[in-house]
């Protein structure tokens, strides 16, 4: 282009995804025909399940292949309602919940609506790569909150520490991306109370709210009394709980208000999610013992794989990595390589991509320098094959002077 694109402030503002760089760097190197362990992956590597597929042409057949509610049809906020009261017991009405084009909508509609520039935003560390991108975009403060005093598991103490007149919101992750940590349940409680004490709102990122391993158990704030409630916006998905990434659809649950205003947004950007897809999860939901039994079968997949990784990444010198109660990340402490071989961790991932062709994501991206992110959504034979080239990598390492 002969002159400059007058990009916007606001979109200028904001960083490309550092989990997208990692992917790309190991895709060129695929193409470069090297046999790559790929460790990026945010997403599941399973299927979607057969049943949900089904409903999807089930819809298609019936029509449904128009505008719908921008909030969503009716059917499919009465799903999402039914079920979080037959697995998790609460109670709110469909009024309460908005369909959303995947958990990012979701995040972006309930940030967008309550965010003013000069904002205070609450984003504990470390954290999932667009927290801080929604927070840029809506011209709010990113105070961060540092966690790894509690191993990184947030704390209503902290929250307390961390709020200031200026502060209006408070992103939760739980399980978390990219720790794997999983936020217990009374310590939840409170930090909302903490929250709703100094008018605080809560936004609970919930997407990988099924993946907990004993003897955590999925917790969803959707379960508070309407009181405390009312400072929530659950952002839910069914990206990774169904194995539906390319399907785009996820919800809100929040106040009626803050519902209102997330559809008027929506009704201006993207509408609704794809009519069909939405008729299908509705189906799925409204069958709460199949989607439970589909989930929970990815769960044990999930679990074998975490039961081989961790102890494999701990015995590999200068890996020190804590067990994840949830999601499917391990996060890996590689402070101990660094010194005058690796100054970063980004260098010891360099190291990894380019001497084992072994991917995976730096932990700077979250906010977290001198750490790595693995990801177990993928098969078990390639965990194996990335623990035995790694093992060979730094098998000579002297850790602290590497
Ligand atoms: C923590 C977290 N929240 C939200 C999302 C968004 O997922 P989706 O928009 O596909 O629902 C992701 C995806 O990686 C994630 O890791």
């Amino acid at each position: 282009m002969s002159h400059p694109f007058p990009v916007s402030k606001n979109v200028s503002a904001m960083k490309a995804s550092s989990t997208l760089k990692a992917a790309q760097a190991a895709a060129t190197l695929r193409e470069q025909g090297h046999d790559v362990v790929d460790l990026t992956v945010g997403e599941p590597d399973f299927e979607t399940p057969a049943f949900i597929k089904e409903y999807a042409v089930e819809g298609l057949q019936k029509g449904l292949t128009k505008y719908t509610p921008s909030s969503g049809f009716n059917s499919f906020r009465e799903a999402v309602a039914s079920f979080y009261q037959h697995r998790f017991g609460a109670e709110f009405s469909p009024v309460e919940v908005a369909a959303a084009c995947g958990g990012k909508q979701a995040l972006f509609n309930a940030a967008c609506t309550i965010l003013d520039p000069g904002d205070d935003l609450l984003i504990p560390k470390p954290y999932w790569v667009t927290f801080p991108e929604i927070g840029t975009f809506c011209r709010a403060n990113n105070v961060f909150i540092e966690t790894e005093r509690s191993d990184f598991v947030l704390t209503a103490d902290e929250v307390a520490r961390s709020i200031t007149d200026k502060t209006k919101l408070l992103i939760l992750n739980s399980p978390n991306n990219p720790t794997g940590r999983v936020i217990p349940p009374a310590e939840m409680l409170k930090i909302v109370e903490v929250c709703a004490e100094r008018n605080v709102y809560v936004l609970t990122d919930e997407c990988y709210l099924f993946f907990t391993y004993d003897p955590a158990e999925p917790f969803s704030l959707a379960v508070l009394p309407p009181e405390l409630r009312s400072y929530v916006c659950v952002a839910g998905s069914f990206s990774k709980t169904y194995a539906m990434t390319g399907w785009r659809i996820g919800y809100t649950i929040a106040n009626e208000e803050w519902t209102k205003a997330m559809v008027k947004l929506q009704s201006h950007s993207a509408t609704h999610p794809t009519s069909f897809v939405q008729y299908a999860c509705a189906k799925a939901l409204n069958d709460p013992e199949a989607s439970i039994a589909a989930v929970n079968s990815m769960l044990d997949e999930y679990k074998r794989r975490r039961e081989f990784l961790i102890p494999a990444l701990n015995s590999i010198p200068g890996f020190k990595c804590a067990i994840p109660e949830g999601a499917f990340y391990a996060f890996v402490d590689v402070r101990d390589l660094l010194g005058e071989k690796y100054k970063t961790s980004a260098d010891v991932a360099d190291a990894m991509l380019s001497e084992a062709f072994t991917v995976v994501t730096d932990g700077a991206g979250f906010g977290a320098e001198g750490f790595l992110r693995f990801s177990y959504a993928t098969s078990l034979e390639n965990l194996h094959r990335a623990i035995d080239r790694l093992g060979s990598l730094f098998a000579d390492s002297s850790v602290g002077a590497a």
